[in-house]
Parts: structure tokens; C-alpha cells; sequence
């Protein structure tokens, strides 16, 4: 067996990293914030950062380990055919088709709605700069996920609620590996829903979303994959409307990993969410 290998094994490679938590509004209000102007005399946000420097574990070599239902992530080799990811046509007819299949494929679901996408990374001529998150959250609420499917499918939405249904999100990067500000996520093993959730509010002018924040705790196990490639993928599962013990959602941020050479150029990646029903 090779050395290296061997290394790996016995001690995984680990870096500290800053994460940017929640601290809740004292008064015990849900913290928001307005995307536009906020109304006379209310504050755009109340959303207050509680930076903890944290440990995060590099899977590489052990991505197998970690899996959506055990973990509330996965780390999965899914290389595509589409040669550019930047060309939103390509997205949204032969991506599209791609992400669907594997999903199916994989959680053996009866059917899969990807429904949104977002390419993150340096500025491009007609496009809305979107940069890594950097804060601590995870996508949905337990209403705010349901609420999407309402949205989303119409007529169907009320009978494909009574089964299970999911949220998952498929991350890559493009164009090089992902060294620049990577994606951590929290086991979802290590997190207590009750304990460390916060809903959060994002006004936008004729509607409310909602996300979780998090609030800080010495429990969390953190993960990421050092250098994910552009044929890698990594699965984020935002929702599970499952009550059974599996992970039910995967708390994630992007962050400053101290081990990534200076001048890396700026990550670029796209993620695209999808609903799951079985
Ligand atoms: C996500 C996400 C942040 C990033 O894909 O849900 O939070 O920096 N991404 O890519
Ligand atoms: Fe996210």
C-alpha cells in the first residue's frame, strides 16, 4: 500500500478555519434581513456574525464515508458532458437532464424537478456578481421547503407533499479545482436541530424567504474535500420531509481555507437545486 495512502488513513489532513455563526438577537426576535430598503426607522438587518474558529477534516481518499442519509452530504465522482458550464442554455436543457438522472438514479426516487441555478465566482459581462457564502446556514426552513414545492408545481403540489419529498443541491466547481474559499459541511450527525437552528427572514419587497442560521456549538463536526474537481460533485441535502433518523437537512458555508497558496485565482462553481419525490 502505498505511504501516502497509508498517512492518510492514520491521520487525515485538517485545517482551522474561521466560521461565521449566529448570534441571535438578544430580544429573543427573528433575525432578518431586508434586500432592499427597509421600511422608516427598522435596521436592514438584525443578523449579528459569531466567528468561531473551527476544525475541518479533508475527506479526500475517504469520500465514500459520508453519505446524504447518514451525513446530510456526499462527496461523488459525476462527471458531466456538458464542456461549458457557463452557457445557460446548456444548463437548463443538457445539465438539466444530467442532474435529474443521477439523482433518480442514486436516491431511487420516482421523480426529480431541478428548478434553479447559481454560478458562483469573478464577474462576468451580463451577469449578477454571486460570490461564495460565507456564513453558516443551510438552504430551507422546515416551511420554507414545503412552501417551495407549493410554488413550484401547481395543482400536483398538495399530492406530492403527503409522500417524501427532498431538497438536493448539486455543487461543482468549473473550470479547476475548488481551492479558493471551498465548501465545508457540518455532519449533520453533530448538529441538534432544536438546540443549534435559528430561522432567518430575507424581505424582499413582495415576499419572505427563510433559511436557518446557526448558532455556534463545540459539538459540530466539520468536513470538506481539499481541491474538488470539476468532474466531483458534492450533494447538499437541504430538506428531507423523512422523520425517521436520517439527516433531514446539511448545514454548509464556504471559508477561507489558511492552506490555499496566495494568488489562487477565484473560485468559480455552480450549484443547482432539485426537487426529490418518491
Ligand atoms: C449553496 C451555497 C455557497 C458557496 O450551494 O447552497 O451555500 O459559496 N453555496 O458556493
Ligand atoms: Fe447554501
Amino acid at each position: 500500500m502505498p505511504d501516502g495512502l497509508t498517512a492518510a488513513r492514520l491521520a487525515p489532513h485538517v485545517v482551522t478555519a474561521t466560521m461565521n455563526y449566529l448570534t441571535p438577537p438578544a430580544d429573543g426576535s427573528r433575525p432578518y434581513r431586508y434586500v432592499e430598503t427597509p421600511p422608516p426607522g427598522r435596521a436592514v438587518t438584525t443578523i449579528e456574525i459569531d466567528p468561531r474558529e473551527m476544525r475541518i477534516e479533508d475527506v479526500t481518499g475517504r469520500e465514500g464515508q459520508y453519505t446524504l442519509d447518514a451525513n446530510g452530504f456526499a462527496v461523488i465522482d459525476a462527471p458531466t458532458a456538458v464542456p461549458d458550464l457557463l452557457d445557460e442554455a446548456a444548463v437548463s436543457t443538457t445539465y438539466r437532464a444530467e442532474v435529474e438522472a443521477l439523482l433518480r438514479d442514486r436516491l431511487g426516487a420516482t421523480r426529480v424537478v431541478m428548478f434553479d441555478h447559481t454560478i458562483r465566482g469573478p464577474e462576468r459581462a451580463g451577469a449578477p456578481l454571486r460570490e461564495p457564502v460565507k456564513r453558516v446556514h443551510n438552504d430551507y426552513t422546515w416551511e420554507s421547503a414545503p412552501q417551495r414545492v407549493r410554488d413550484l408545481m401547481g395543482a400536483e403540489a398538495e399530492a406530492l407533499l403527503a409522500r417524501r419529498f427532498a431538497i438536493v443541491n448539486l455543487w461543482r466547481p468549473i473550470g479547476a479545482p475548488a481551492l479558493d474559499s471551498p465548501l465545508a459541511l457540518c455532519d449533520a450527525a453533530s448538529l441538534d436541530a432544536d438546540r443549534d437552528l435559528v430561522v432567518n427572514e430575507l424581505i424582499y419587497p413582495d415576499r419572505v424567504g427563510q433559511t436557518f442560521s446557526v448558532r455556534w456549538h463545540p459539538a459540530h463536526r466539520w468536513y470538506y474535500r481539499r481541491g474538488l474537481r470539476p468532474d466531483q460533485a458534492i450533494l447538499i441535502k437541504g430538506y428531507d420531509s423523512e422523520t425517521d433518523g436520517r439527516a433531514r437537512l446539511s448545514v454548509h458555508a464556504a471559508f477561507t481555507d489558511p492552506g490555499t497558496p496566495a494568488g489562487t485565482p477565484p473560485r468559480q462553481s455552480i450549484e443547482v437545486r432539485a426537487l426529490v419525490f418518491w
